[in-house]
This record gives C-alpha cells, sequence and structure tokens, in this order.
C-alpha cells in the first residue's frame, strides 16, 4: 500500500543498480545504472512500474479493457498492451500520428500482443469514438492517460525511488545523482516525491527530451514551460493524496530539469545520441534508445566530458528502456547507414 493505494504486482523487483566499470574508468566518474529496461514483460521499460497502480485500480473498478494514447510508437502503448494480454482485459491504442507506411518496432509488438491501433485525425474526437465504440460493445473501459502521468501512474515511480535509495545506501552511494528522463514527467515527479518522502541524499537530475513549449529550438522558453507543467502535476499530485503530500515540501527550485538536449524535436534522429548509443552498446552491451534514454545519457556523457560533473562523484543513469525505437524507420535507416561498414560479404 502506497499512499492509500495498491498495485499488483506484475515485475520482479528489485531491478538491477549496476556499476558500468568501463564507462566510470573513462569518463573519471562513478557510473551507475538502474536497470529498469529489465523489467520483465514485452521488452521491459518504465511504464511497468506505473500500470502495475492502474491495473489494480482497473480491476477495482471492474474495468474489461485498458485504452491509452501516444505517438505511433510509444512505448507506454505497447506495454500497456503487454499487461492488458497477460491480466485477460481487453486493450486498445489511440495514436493522432499517421499510419507510418510499416509495421515495426513498437507498432509490430502492438499486434503481436492483439492490441488494435487506432490512427485518427484529431485525438480528442478520435479518442472519445474509440471509447464509445467499444463500450457500446459492452467494454468497460479505463482510460490510461498518455505515458501513464497521472498521480496514479508516478506512484510505480515513488516506489522506484525508495527502492533505488536503499540500494545506493548498501551500495555506499547514498550521495549520486540520478539523471533520469523527463517525456510525460510521471517518473521524474514520482522519484522527486519518493526521494523527498524517504527523506533521501539522492539528487534527481531530469533531461527533458520533448519540447513543452511552441518553440521547440528555444532553451529558456522550453525550461519554463515545463517548470509549469511540472509544478501544475505536483499541485494535483497533493490535491489528489491529500495529508499523505504533507512530507514532501517539493517548491520550484527542487526542481532540477535540463533542456539543452531536446536537439529541436521529440524523437527525432540524432547523430551525437546514435555516438553514445554506440559508445555505451561498445563499453557495456547495454543497449540505449534514440527517443529517450538515449539522449539522458548524452547529457550524463557530455556533462561529464565537460567536468559539468566533478571527477570522481556518483552518478546513476536510469535506463527506463525503449529498445523498440531502434527499429522504427527513422532510425533504422540512419543507423543501417552508419553501421554498414561493419558486414563483411563476399571478402573471404
Ligand atoms: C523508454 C522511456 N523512457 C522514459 C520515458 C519518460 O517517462 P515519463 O513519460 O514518465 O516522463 C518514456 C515515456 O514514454 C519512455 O518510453
Amino acid at each position: 500500500m502506497l499512499f492509500g493505494h495498491d498495485k499488483v504486482e506484475i515485475l520482479h523487483l528489485p531491478t538491477p543498480l549496476e556499476h558500468l566499470a568501463n564507462v566510470s574508468d573513462d569518463l573519471g566518474i562513478n557510473v551507475y545504472c538502474k536497470r529498469d529496461d529489465l523489467t520483465n514483460l514485452a521488452t521491459g521499460g518504465n511504464k511497468l512500474r506505473k500500470l502495475e497502480y492502474f491495473l489494480k485500480d482497473a480491476q477495482d473498478k471492474g474495468a474489461t479493457m485498458l485504452i491509452t494514447e501516444g505517438g505511433a510508437q510509444t512505448n507506454h502503448g505497447r506495454l500497456t498492451a503487454a499487461v492488458a494480454a497477460k491480466y485477460g482485459l481487453k486493450c486498445a491504442i489511440v495514436t493522432a500520428d499517421e499510419f507510418p507506411g510499416e509495421i515495426s518496432a513498437n507498432l509490430l509488438l502492438d499486434g503481436m500482443l492483439g492490441c488494435p491501433v487506432y490512427f485518427v485525425k484529431d485525438m480528442e474526437t478520435g479518442r472519445q469514438a474509440v471509447i464509445d465504440k467499444y463500450t457500446s460493445e459492452g467494454e468497460k473501459v479505463y482510460y490510461v492517460p498518455m505515458g501513464g502521468s497521472n498521480e496514479i501512474g508516478m506512484l510505480g515511480y515513488v516506489e522506484c525511488a525508495m527502492e533505488l535509495d536503499k540500494q545506493a545506501r548498501e551500495m555506499g552511494i547514498g550521495d549520486a545523482s540520478i539523471y533520469v528522463t523527463v517525456g510525460s514527467m510521471g517518473t521524474y515527479l514520482g522519484m522527486l516525491v519518493g526521494l523527498k518522502e524517504c527523506k533521501s541524499d539522492l539528487k534527481l537530475v531530469g533531461i527533458n527530451v520533448l519540447p513543452y513549449s511552441d518553440d521547440a529550438a528555444d532553451e529558456e522558453a522550453n525550461t519554463a514551460a515545463l517548470l509549469e507543467a511540472l509544478c501544475e502535476y505536483y499541485k494535483k499530485a497533493c490535491d489528489f493524496f491529500g495529508s499523505y503530500s504533507d512530507n514532501w515540501g517539493i517548491t520550484a527550485d527542487d526542481f532540477d530539469i535540463v533542456t539543452h538536449y531536446i536537439h529541436g524535436a521529440y524523437n527525432n534522429a540524432v547523430e551525437e545520441v546514435r555516438d553514445v548509443m554506440y559508445y555505451l552498446a561498445r563499453k557495456e552491451a547495454i543497449i540505449i534508445d534514440p527517443c529517450y534514454t538515449g539522449k539522458t545519457f548524452e547529457a550524463l556523457y557530455d556533462k561529464a566530458r565537460k567536468g559539468d560533473i566533478e571527477k570522481g562523484s556518483n552518478v546513476i543513469f536510469m535506463h527506463t528502456g525503449g529498445l523498440p525505437g531502434i527499429y522504427t524507420k527513422h532510425h533504422r535507416v540512419e543507423l543501417e547507414r552508419e553501421l554498414m561498414p561493419f558486414m563483411h560479404a563476399d571478402e573471404f
């Protein structure tokens, strides 16, 4: 029970906290990786922790179906479909993106999991039309918000932060800085609340991967817009959890966020991001994704290289999953082009 809410135990927790010896030697800082990419359904990822709480809420409300939304390549949609499949619920994903012309990456897995994906012209009307369709067919629909980021969803990362604090203290790195991706914010805000709740000495740095302002290239505007969105989300959480929030005392000053690594758009193909994807694969055999974790690791790498992270200090990279993203067409073509020299056909 966490702040009055229960969950269904889907995952084998805790996920490992691993020391990355080769990267640490190379960068001169002690780098650890929290392996939430190793969560155990449908290639894993951060959304599964949120879905433990959503599933319980859905079951309590007598739901027969989960409906969620996101980009065409939503990792959250794929993992919602995975949980639905495993726990005997129907599922559908709604996206306002266009059909990309091929069924690859998360879309391929959505289909394998038996989950229809609706490509709609307008999210508001499209989402309602899909909900109405299934309701009229007798389903009791439970709607999971985009990215699983509401008060219920963030509980998964409150719990993760407490789990990580315990692991970090046991490993003698209770003062580390955690680098975590900020997308729809639930992971970051949940972790910040969790760290406050257990009075942790861990610090949290959020690396934003999608622009919150209208001008994607304007770093200052993105930072201001994200701060505002985080304050609003936090206020909602305090209202929702009532007296449980008395311990938190979070103010705008607590939000340590970086919008420098968005590279102008969400889920775009970025050479610097692919470079660190290759780096981490070749140093530690850990695969990160081009949309989320790649940008976050790029921030960690870049800051370490520039001396913005003190030599010898402890840093935890939150690996939140996203593996299928490497098979998305616009990323895959760039990866294939750059990796072609590794293919030796007709040489011997
Ligand atoms: C792989 C991966 N990492 C990080 C995130 C960001 O998490 P949040 O949306 O809770 O900010 C997402 C969200 O979709 C994701 O799929």
